[in-house]
């Protein structure tokens, strides 16, 4: 399973990556927006900035809501850097940009998936990544993770190359939920990453084995 950081921080991101566990980053107008990147010019360097840090893809999202405008924007972005994908919102417009990046052999994620046959779509169009939003899902008393299940599904039953990748997660049962039922991918924050390497028997375990430890020093 690939972990990606879901974040614009990049504090954050290098945390994470010190770690050495990161695949990636994942980034939306509302992430760079709380880290007060203003302007084109600086969104656009902050990406260069994201890739510079990690080594695996790092999701750039266009902002355009029509056919024209999301190529223009892409192909500027995935010009950015090699490891740049297009994030594509799964809207009509976007599943056209999709197919055009697809040709192009430009990788893109198609964000904003809220449905089975949104993914279905997307894979269809040739999306590198596909992204459902479980947290989302959940907020709205939907079972996000039953939709990480039935795309699985979909995407066996016709051999589709597209990864799931689940995002809008939200603590680490999500993600070792998402690990059981076969997500290739989860995007989620640095809290939900750590939180899956804590427990409090390895806490007390390793008071106890330190303090056994001054006997024979
Ligand atoms: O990157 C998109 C997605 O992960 C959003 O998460 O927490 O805003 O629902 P959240």
């Amino acid at each position: 399973m690939k972990f990606f950081i879901d974040t614009a921080n990049l504090a954050q991101i290098k945390e994470a990556q010190e770690l050495g566990i990161l695949d990636g980053v994942t980034t939306n107008p509302s992430l760079m927006a709380k880290e007060g990147i203003k302007g084109k010019g600086p969104v656009l360097k902050h990406y260069v900035d994201i890739c510079n840090i990690v080594d695996g893809d790092v999701s750039a999202e266009v902002i355009s809501t029509d056919y024209e405008g999301m190529v223009k924007e892409g192909e500027e972005l995935a010009a950015l850097h090699d490891q740049i994908v297009v994030k594509i919102p799964m809207i009509k417009e976007g599943i056209k940009a999709i197919k055009y990046f697809s040709n192009k052999g430009i990788r893109t994620n198609c964000t904003l998936v809220f449905s089975a046959g949104q993914a279905l779509l997307a894979a269809k169009a040739g999306a590198t990544y596909v992204s459902p939003f479980i947290g989302r899902l959940d907020d709205v008393s939907t079972d996000g993770l039953a939709l990480i299940e039935d795309i699985r599904l979909i995407f066996d039953n016709y051999g589709y190359e597209t990864e799931i990748l689940a995002a809008s997660i939200r603590h680490p049962m999500h993600i070792i939920e998402c690990a059981k039922i076969g997500a290739d991918v989860m995007t989620g924050p640095l809290s939900a990453i750590i939180a899956l390497a804590k427990h409090p028997l390895t806490d007390t375990g390793l008071a106890t084995f330190l303090e056994d430890a001054k006997k024979f020093a």
